[in-house]
């Protein structure tokens, strides 16, 4: 397996495979991979005769109060792990290798970015675009694959796809969770004894949301009270949202009778955690 920093590089490595008639997967990410990536990574694999991984904390889908400095990063046991999983290439390069000083063209969405996780960070999702997009020039892959726990995140870059006609398929990923039922993310490092515990409540609520909808409670109001009032029993939780939505059009649903998203979004301590699960999609 290679690790390359440069667009040339990647170029060179899948014009080379063409030749060779192989097909490419690619796998973007953030890096300090975890589960959740190596399950991306191994369906990757499985479906693709090449995997190129990008390992690359994307600054322009940071607002100036978020994390971006503490982000956490280790590249060697990011390349331990994808070696393992069976990928051919890591792209990790330097912030300005994909900005150069005078960087002023963004991929920006009318639809899908304003609710959600797009109300509390206003310009995430042009930085996820803008920099999905560069990644899909730079690799040209067939295929690339998303963690469904990002969910918004699954159906705008599905959208964008479509509308900049990319012709890459785009592969949504289950969520994998710890045993204790938190979803797997790189910010539950951040979490310390007590908070970990606390996070908890993420999972506990939707499950419990699931089981009234499961049930067969039709009423989406009712379904995201009983969330909102589970996790404001947890002292360590703040809520930023907790919503259901047309799983298509990410607009709120009054009644459940079409495929959902019910996803929340919970400061726990400083850090914001998110989860969800869809309904009938
Ligand atoms: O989901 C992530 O880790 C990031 O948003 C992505 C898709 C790699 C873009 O930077």
């Amino acid at each position: 397996m290679k690790i390359v920093e440069t667009k040339k590089e990647v170029r060179e490595q899948v014009r080379e495979w063409r030749r060779q008639g192989l097909s490419v997967g690619l796998v973007p990410t953030m890096g300090y991979l975890h589960e959740g990536h190596k399950s991306l990574i191994d369906r990757a694999v499985a479906e693709n005769d090449r995997v190129v991984v990008s390992d690359f904390v994307n600054p322009m889908q940071f607002g100036p109060k978020e994390d971006l400095a503490s982000y956490p990063r280790d590249l060697e046991r990011d390349a331990a792990l994808c070696e393992a999983a069976g990928a051919n290439l890591i792209f990790h390069p330097q912030p300005e290798e994909m900005y150069h000083d005078d960087f002023s063209s963004f991929v920006d969405m009318s639809t899908l970015t304003g609710g959600l996780c797009g109300k509390s960070r206003p310009i995430h999702f042009r930085g996820v675009c803008t920099v999905v997009s560069k990644l899909f020039h730079i690799v040209t892959p067939d295929r690339a694959y998303f963690g469904q726990k990002d969910a918004q995140q699954l159906a705008v870059i599905r959208h964008m796809a479509e509308d900049l006609d990319f012709g890459i398929e785009i592969v949504g990923c289950p969520i994998i969770r710890e045993e204790d039922g938190l979803a797997k993310s790189s910010r539950n490092t951040y979490l310390n004894r007590q908070e970990r515990q606390a996070a908890l409540v993420l999972s506990r609520s939707l499950a419990a949301g699931k089981e009234q909808i499961e049930k067969g409670e039709r009423d989406a109001g009712k379904v995201v009270q009983a969330v909102t009032e589970m996790i404001r029993e947890e002292p360590l939780a703040k809520i930023d949202y907790v919503e259901i939505v047309d799983w298509k059009t990410l607009e709120p649903v009054k009644e459940i009778d079409r495929p959902v998203l019910a996803a929340v979004a919970v400061y726990i301590g400083k850090t914001r955690l998110i989860d969800n699960f869809i309904y009938g999609g």
